[in-house]
């Protein structure tokens, strides 16, 4: 199949990669030309593992091309995917669909043939249809069908998610997208992943229904984690006696300092306003929303809780500063709040992070950044762990004590046992532990 990819940010690129991978002749563009003469002198503008290698070997395969001529791009294409950003609308917190809609004013422009156009972007309810009006108003007579194929991917571990779906989701409201898409995905059909071909408002309902569930899936644990420190029970205990349960499944049950990213927050809040729009109040989602909210200052306080209440003139070692491992993404990360918080209290805060800090370091220029963990902790009254990376599952707490000026262990990812820690001589404070 020969495939373009509008957008060569995180959601398209990954899938562009993916597609030719399978063997599909795949062009991604961008209008952003310092993207693509990145792309084309081979540098990756996002950190996302293993994609490198993929890009690299499917371009020498000659199966993955770079452009910003759209026009050139959609020469003879089967299939054209809209992956470009739908960022939350200052002000209101509705998906901001002008960059969705522009392409489409330009595809409709541009394909000279019949194609199937299908939006990757997590869009709300009906833009798919707005999408087919502008295509088929505006082109040259033509008749485009219009599919909507939502991404599940987890950032850090985004090739996998592609590669072995749970689920691929096919929205179609013709024949043709859908067996169109059903050959694009027809590779992975061979390993059995299951595919779910529904109405176009469905699969576009789908995605933000399940961002939603997930999101709630891990306040509710967070706000359990909360109980069970105020009544001597173990979370991670909890977790795993629920999660055990198959209707409960144990997956998005680790309890930490609130979700953040480019996705949960965002696409919470727009299910929110398309929920209002149309008069159906979703209050679980809600009040998901506001509890992660106040979560992330929360955790900061829990710091200065652990400083005695005062965090005046105090250091604190940041250890993470991403949403979550394996990624450079600061956005909405719990450790923006947490750090505000801390910084409010008059604590000086020292931080490291793998692969974080270029990004992190203008959003908190109050901050030093350290280069290494050991680094960050001199002098620490306290070091808390933010962001559970590898890095900090096998600290040499030896030096580390070393290093610090008291010897105290805020874990708000509960990635050590108590004892692995306490018999340093450090105080141990997890999430949602009596412990605690
Ligand atoms: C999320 C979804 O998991 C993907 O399926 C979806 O495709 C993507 O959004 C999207 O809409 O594009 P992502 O934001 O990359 O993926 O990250 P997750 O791994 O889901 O983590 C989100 C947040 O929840 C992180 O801050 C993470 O630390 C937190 N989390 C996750 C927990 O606190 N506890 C958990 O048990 C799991």
């Amino acid at each position: 199949m020969k495939i373009a990819m509008i957008g060569t940010g995180y959601v398209g690129l990954v899938s562009g990669a993916c597609f030719s991978d399978f063997g599909h002749d795949v062009i991604c563009v961008d209008k952003d030309s310092s993207k693509i003469d990145a792309l084309h002198a081979g540098k990756i503008p996002i950190y996302e593992p293993g994609l490198d290698e993929l890009v690299a070997s499917n371009v020498s395969a000659g199966r993955l091309r770079f452009t910003t001529e759209l026009a050139s791009a959609l020469d003879g294409v089967d299939a054209v995917f809209i992956a470009v950003g739908t960022p939350s609308r200052r002000g209101d917190g509705h998906a901001d669909l002008s960059y969705v809609y522009a392409v489409a004013e330009e595809l409709a422009g541009a394909l000279d043939h019949e194609a199937v156009v299908v939006t990757k972007s997590t869009v709300p309810v009906g833009t798919g249809d707005e999408v087919e009006r502008i295509l088929n108003e505006k082109g040259h007579g033509l008749t485009h069908s219009v599919g909507s194929n939502p991404e599940f991917l987890r950032e850090g571990a985004a090739i996998g998610d592609f590669k072995r779906p749970d689920r691929i989701v096919i929205g179609v409201e013709d024949e043709r997208a859908e067996k169109v898409l059903r050959e694009i995905y027809r590779p992975l059909f061979l390993n059995e992943a299951p595919v779910l071909a529904t109405r176009r408002r469905t699969a576009e309902m789908i995605k933000y229904a399940a961002n939603a569930f997930l999101a709630t899936k891990i306040t509710f644990i967070n706000e359990i984690a909360d109980l069970c420190e105020a009544v001597g029970a173990d979370v991670q205990d909890v977790a795993r006696g629920i999660g055990l349960d198959n209707r409960i499944g144990k997956k998005f049950l680790n309890a930490g300092p609130g979700y953040g990213g480019s996705c949960f927050p965002k696409d919470t809040l727009a299910l929110m306003k398309t929920a209002q729009d149309h008069d159906v109040p979703l209050r679980i989602v809600e009040a998901t929303v506001q509890a992660n909210d106040l979560r992330k200052r929360s955790m900061g306080r829990k710091i200065v809780h652990a400083l005695g209440d005062d965090a005046r003139g105090k250091r604190v070692a940041i250890l993470g500063l991403t949403f979550k491992p394996n990624t450079d993404d600061m956005r909405d990360s719990p450790a923006l709040a947490i750090v505000q918080t801390l910084l409010d209290a008059g604590a000086k805060v020292v931080a490291y992070d793998p692969e974080g800090m270029e990004i992190a370091a203008p959003m908190m220029p109050q901050v030093e950044m350290a280069d290494s963990v050991y680094a960050a902790a001199e002098g620490a009254d306290v070091v808390a762990i933010v962001t559970e990376w590898d890095a900090f599952r096998a600290l040499d707490f030896g030096r580390l004590a070393q290093s610090v000026k008291q010897r105290i262990l805020v874990d708000l990812r509960n990635i050590y046992r108590p004892e692995e820690v306490t018999r340093h001589g450090f105080q141990y404070i997890a999430i949602g532990t009596s412990a605690a």
